[in-house]
């Protein structure tokens, strides 16, 4: 019988369920016998999987999380070859990685091995190359602009600076997208940097102009002009990402000093991750999970599932990635390709400062 596997690595993200839901419904189908190894890469390592059935993916839909649980495990090179032999023992047929940049760049590596595997882009921070969207992306955005809607009584009520930190790493989609929706008065993402003075002048301008509150959208990855990006520690994680945060802390003590207007910060940090994947999410990763099958059915390994206007396509691996430095090692490293903020959204965002 062929066998079709799938994991869930890197940070997790509402709608894994649906598309660990959508890879066995589809594999069923087709015969195929459908395993869940645990935990990201960790679990292939270990040989620790979980068989897959109908019911065993039966009411997950609509749940946070991920069944199979992740990890941030980033295989060393001696692992790589415990996980291309472990795939041949389990007589594999089809890995279908589930992960950011992270899983899909050890993905990559792997289809140089030789390994079948096929990616599915996952990720709320939404900065991967060769897709439209991933899937987490929709529901975060709809989370944090929540929360600026409900920032907006409380600031107008005390005619506060309200400074809400949105995750996102180096790319302020969830921030632009947030902000724009729920009416920020200044949006700063790590795509374009803004000064202090800029700052506070649209802050003043909207006092002067007799609005006596303000709320700032700010990506946990801005850079204030002339400063470097604000860590939470020197710490780097397995795959050498820093840890941002404390942005919105920052901003709130120099925007009160300079404005004179008393001002409050807010970190939404992993409630942005969690709860229920919105109908958006749920669809995307129903549509990637069932692509995912197809592709591997027609033997077309080494490619990513991908949005691309309403279609679900599939783009090679090797068009995602590239090589850069490893900033623990300083040897080369395959990463996926970033995928930012455009000036012409940024554009549109601007109209509304002030
Ligand atoms: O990449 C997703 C993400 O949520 C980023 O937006 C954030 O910077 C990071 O992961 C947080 O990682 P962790 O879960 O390790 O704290």
């Amino acid at each position: 019988m062929k066998k079709i596997a799938m994991l869930t690595g890197g940070g997790d993200c509402p709608g894994l369920n649906a598309v660990i839901r959508a890879v066995t419904r589809r594999a069923l189908i087709e015969g195929y016998e459908v395993i869940g190894f645990r935990n990201g890469w960790a679990g292939v390592i270990k040989g620790d999987f979980i068989p897959l059935n109908r019911d065993r993916v039966s009411g997950i839909l609509h749940l946070g999380g991920t069944i199979l649980g992740t990890s941030r495990t980033n295989p060393t090179d001696e692992q790589i070859e415990t996980i291309v032999r472990n795939l041949k023992g389990f007589n594999i047929s089809a890995l279908v990685a589930i992960g950011g940049d992270d899983t899909l760049s050890v993905a990559s590596r792997l289809h140089k091995r030789g390994v079948p595997v096929i990616g599915c882009p996952k990720t709320i921070d939404n900065d991967i190359f060769g897709t439209d969207q991933t899937f987490g992306f929709d529901t975060a955005v709809n989370i944090a602009t929540e929360a600026l809607d409900r920032l907006h009584t409380t600031a107008e009520s005390h005619s506060r600076v309200l400074i809400c930190e949105i995750m996102g790493r180096q790319a302020g989609w969830i921030t632009i997208a947030a902000g724009v929706a729920g009416g920020a008065d200044v949006i700063l993402l790590p795509e374009f940097s803004v000064s202090l003075e800029e700052i506070c002048a649209v802050i003043k301008q909207r006092q002067a102009s007799g609005k006596s509150f303000s709320i700032i959208a700010v990506a946990e990855g801005f850079k204030i002009k002339g400063e470097k990006e604000v860590l939470q520690t020197d710490k780097l994680d397995a795959f050498g990402h820093a840890r941002l945060g404390g942005i919105a802390e920052r901003l709130c003590k120099l925007v009160e000093e300079n404005t004179g207007i008393e001002s409050r910060s807010v970190v939404l940090g992993h409630t942005q991750r969690g709860g229920s994947p919105t109908a958006m999410d749920r669809l995307l990763g129903t549509r990637y999970g069932v692509k995912a099958v197809e592709l591997a059915m027609a033997g077309e390994f080494g490619k990513m599932v991908a949005l691309r206007g309403t279609e679900i396509i599939g783009v090679p691996l090797d068009d995602v990635v590239h090589e850069v430095i490893d900033k623990k090692t300083g040897q080369s490293k395959l990463r996926l390709k970033n995928r930012c903020v455009t000036k012409e959204l940024y554009d549109v965002a601007k109209v509304f400062f002030g």
